[in-house]
């Protein structure tokens, strides 16, 4: 990915494992990622609920996918790359839900949570300004600050490639991944915010995220387009990611396999797009079939899961 810096990616690699260190102290029982950028008053409450997403409808189908392509795109780490990868970072972790995330506490990113520094040498090789200049994260379904959401202009699509490239140290993301994405961010409406600010993180609707990553890879494999079926395949893989880490308990190994079991199926699906084998439809389709099985299984356990607000209480507390 960033082989061309490699001295560069080494220092700042051991900075950030001391900040991460830092940041670790307190919340090292939890095997949760996003429970790395929360300040350790914040967790149970950043862990446990999320803001309601505020997603317009599309009006044709072809806008219909480019959301689906950039919603999964949006939460997913490896579209971002160096040290916010590694970190494990997506946009979603700054804008939870395609809304913002007031209890955001990076180290070296932020000053006080809810804040971060897109222009961090920390995070980028390109564009670092040596200047420790945080921002407020906006919510994206506040009436947006840039003239850009027009599309005749393009200027969301080159903030958001700048983003990615140039902030993140991502690699070059596909036309209809970039796409895709400045279409959901064209879709996070205020008017489409239902009313209650904060709903439970379910199990359902991380499972639910995975199948639409897989579904929305269908068309662009249709399209000839492997290189975004690939990653949306990669997508689906870090949703069913974050899913295995709210099972990383002691007595929950069946959910863990079968979680294992279904990600391997996702990493064969993957292989095969990359190699344009004609057996990765049949393969998704098969993936398909076994998402109920995996839903069933795993809700058999979920209670005992860090999904369980009780369950993530107890640990935070242990
Ligand atoms: C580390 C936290 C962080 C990550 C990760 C992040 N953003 Fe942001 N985003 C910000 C901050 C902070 C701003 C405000 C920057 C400013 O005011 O100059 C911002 C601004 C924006 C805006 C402009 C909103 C407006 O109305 O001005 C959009 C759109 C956006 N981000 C989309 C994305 C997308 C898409 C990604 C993933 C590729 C992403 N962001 C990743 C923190 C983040």
């Amino acid at each position: 990915m960033d082989r061309e810096r490699p001295v560069r990616r080494l220092l700042t690699t051991g900075a950030l494992l001391l900040l991460l260190l830092g940041a670790a102290a307190d919340t090292v029982s939890l095997p949760i990622r996003d429970a790395r950028w929360l300040p350790s008053e914040r967790l149970f409450q950043g862990l446990s609920t999320q803001p309601r997403e505020c997603l317009r409808p599309a009006a044709d189908e072809a806008e219909r996918q480019a959301i689906a392509v950039g919603r999964a795109a949006f939460s997913a780490p490896l579209l971002l790359g160096g040290q916010a990868a590694r970190a494990g970072l997506s946009c979603a972790s700054c804008h939870k839900s395609g809304r913002g995330n007031p209890d955001f506490s990076f180290p070296g990113l932020s000053a006080e949570p809810g804040t971060a520094d897109v222009t961090s040498s920390v995070m980028s090789s390109h564009r670092g300004d040596g200047t420790h200049n945080p921002k407020p994260i906006p919510d994206l379904a506040d009436p947006p600050r840039l003239a850009a959401h027009d599309r005749k202009s393009r200027a969301l699509e080159r903030f958001i490639r700048g983003l990615i490239v140039e902030e993140f140290d991502g690699r070059e993301p596909t036309p209809a991944v970039l796409q895709g994405l400045a279409e959901y961010v064209r879709a996070v409406d205020p008017k489409a915010c239902r009313s209650g600010g904060l709903e439970p993180v379910r199990l359902e609707a991380m499972l639910t995220d995975a199948r639409a990553a897989v579904a929305a890879a269908i068309p662009a494999l249709h399209q000839g387009d492997r290189a975004t079926a690939v990653f949306l395949v990669g997508a689906a893989r870090s949703q069913l990611g974050r899913v295995d880490e709210r099972f990383s308990l002691p007595g929950l190994e069946p959910s863990r396999e079968l979680i294992r079991r279904s990600d391997s199926q996702l990493a064969a699906i993957a292989a095969a797009i990359r190699v344009g084998s004609p057996v990765a439809s049949d393969q998704i389709e098969a993936w398909q079939h076994g998402w109920a099985e995996l839903k069933r299984g795993l809700k058999r356990q979920e209670k005992r899961s860090l999904f369980s607000p009780r369950v993530l209480r107890r640990q935070l507390a242990s």
